[in-house]
């Protein structure tokens, strides 16, 4: 299957796709995961992305489009692949509709995962995410079992540099202008498919796996 999972920061993208990425047996491409990655890795992409994702602004699109040109043509990618974060303006959109042309193939459902912005700010401050298996955890909503360490794996849980109030308003206000219009977008299609993200979290992967037929 190939999904794209939409929605506000802090509407429980990355919490979805670990579970459903899991359960479909594809990969998760989270561009935002990508560049943090190449941030921690001090490549010259971390580099370029870096300065955009501590104002919480967006980076560049012929930067993000190049990254998942590249991840879709990979051999794990053939049977499908859930993206989450990806594409986050119109002219991604376009871009990905180009490669997917190129490619032959086609979406198959586009999740957009609706939380009442109120809530946002608080998921986004209170999240931790574990530093080895990457794991994500909510001091509130999902606390892990000891302080600080990932119930999985042990690893240490730290928060995002770009999860404090200030960047968290900031990135929030860049999603309603540059992103929110792509849910029309996508609903012109008739692959949209709207998701109540304001209740448990299992509840939510039940609401999507039922829209995808699982
Ligand atoms: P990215 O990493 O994609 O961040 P985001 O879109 O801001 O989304 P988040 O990861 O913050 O939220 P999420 O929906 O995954 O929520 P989560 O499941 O963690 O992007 C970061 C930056 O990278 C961007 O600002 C930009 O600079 C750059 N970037 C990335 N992609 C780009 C692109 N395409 N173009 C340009 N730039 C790009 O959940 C949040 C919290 O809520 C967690 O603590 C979780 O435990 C909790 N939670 C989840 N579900 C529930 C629930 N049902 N009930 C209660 N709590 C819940
Ligand atoms: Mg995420
Ligand atoms: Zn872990």
């Amino acid at each position: 299957m190939r999904i794209l999972l939409m929605g506000p920061p802090g509407a429980g993208k990355g919490t979805q796709a670990e579970k459903l990425t899991e359960i479909l047996n594809i990969p998760h491409i989270s561009t935002g995961d990508m560049f943090r990655k190449a941030i921690k890795d001090q490549t010259d992409l971390g580099k370029q992305a870096k300065s955009f994702m501590d104002k919480g602004e967006l980076v560049p699109d012929e930067v993000t489009v190049g990254i998942v040109k590249d991840r879709i043509k990979e051999e794990d990618c053939k049977n499908g692949f859930l993206l989450d974060g990806f594409p986050r303006t119109v002219v991604q959109a376009n871009a990905l509709g180009k490669m997917l042309e190129d490619l032959g193939i086609k979406l198959d459902s586009v999740i957009n995962v609706e939380v009442p912005y109120k809530d946002l700010i608080g998921r986004l401050t209170g999240r931790r995410i574990c530093r080895s298996c990457g794991a994500t955890y909510h001091m509130i909503f999902n606390p892990p079992k000891g302080e600080g360490v990932c119930d999985k794996c042990g690893g240490e849980l730290y928060q995002r540099d770009d999860d404090t109030e200030e960047t968290a308003k900031n990135r929030l206000l860049v999603y309603e202008k540059q992103t929110a219009p792509l849910l029309e977008y996508y609903n012109n299609t008739g692959l949209l498919v709207n998701i109540n993200g304001n209740q448990l979290m299992e509840e939510v992967l039940a609401e999507i796996l039922k829209v995808l037929g699982k």
